[in-house]
C-alpha cells in the first residue's frame, strides 16, 4: 500500500514538472511577444497589450503555479515517506537548483507585472536569452534524478551537453535571422 501510494506521489511530481515547465516556457515566450508589441501603431499596441496581459495572467495563475505547487508538494510527501532521500548528496544538489528554478518563476512574475503596467525596462532579446535558463536547470535536475550519486562525468555526457548547446544556439541563431528577415521585408 505505502509502496503504492509513493508511486502515485511519484507520478503526480512528475506531471506536476510537465505542466509547470509547459507554463514557464510559454509564458517568456508571451512576454517576448508582450515586448515586441510594443512597437506596433498605438491602437494595435493597445489591443495587444490587453491580449497579452489577459494570456499571462491566465497561464501564469491557472496553469504554470498550479503546476509548481503540484511538482513540489509531491516530491514533499515523497520525502516524508522516505526521509532517508534528504541524507542524499544528489537531492541536496537538486533542491539548491529547484530552488534557483523557484526564484526564475517568482521572477516571471514580477516581469509579468512591469510589463502590464508598461514599466518593464526587459528587451525581447535578453527575454530570449532568460527563456534559456530554465532548460539548462531542467537538464541538469532530470540528470541528476536519473544518475543519483552517480553524476556523470565521462566524455559521452559532454558531448551530449555540447550538442544540447549547439542546438539551442542554433535555435537562437534561427531566431535571430527570421527577425533580420522580417525586418528587411516590413521595410520594403
Ligand atoms: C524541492 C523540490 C524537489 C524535491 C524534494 C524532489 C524530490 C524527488 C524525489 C524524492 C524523487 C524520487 C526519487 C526516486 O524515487 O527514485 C523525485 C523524482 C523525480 N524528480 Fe523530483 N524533487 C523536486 C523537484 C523536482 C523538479 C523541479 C524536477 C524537474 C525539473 C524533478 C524531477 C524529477 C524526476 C524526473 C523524477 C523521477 C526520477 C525517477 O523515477 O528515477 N524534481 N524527486
Amino acid at each position: 500500500m505505502a509502496a503504492e501510494a509513493y508511486l502515485w506521489f511519484k507520478s503526480l511530481h512528475i506531471i506536476g514538472i510537465i505542466v509547470w515547465f509547459a507554463g514557464l516556457f510559454y509564458l517568456v515566450r508571451l512576454f517576448i511577444y508582450h515586448e515586441e508589441s510594443k512597437n506596433m501603431d498605438n491602437e494595435l499596441k493597445i489591443a495587444f497589450n490587453k491580449q497579452y496581459t489577459l494570456m499571462e495572467k491566465r497561464l501564469a495563475n491557472i496553469i504554470t503555479t498550479p503546476g509548481m505547487i503540484l511538482a513540489l508538494s509531491m516530491a514533499i510527501c515523497m520525502v516524508i515517506m522516505q526521509p532517508s532521500w534528504l541524507s542524499e548528496k544528489w537531492l541536496q544538489i537538486k533542491i539548491s537548483f529547484v530552488l534557483g528554478l523557484v526564484i526564475y518563476h517568482s521572477y516571471c512574475y514580477k516581469i509579468m507585472y512591469s510589463l502590464q503596467n508598461g514599466t518593464s525596462t526587459i528587451s525581447a532579446k535578453s527575454l530570449r536569452l532568460l527563456n534559456e535558463l530554465p532548460t539548462l536547470l531542467l537538464f541538469i535536475i532530470v540528470l541528476l534524478v536519473i544518475f543519483k550519486n552517480n553524476f556523470p562525468t565521462s566524455i559521452a555526457t559532454w558531448s551530449v551537453v555540447g550538442l544540447i548547446i549547439f542546438m539551442l544556439a542554433s535555435i537562437q541563431l534561427y531566431a535571430k535571422i527570421r527577425k533580420k528577415n522580417e525586418n528587411s521585408l516590413s521595410n520594403e
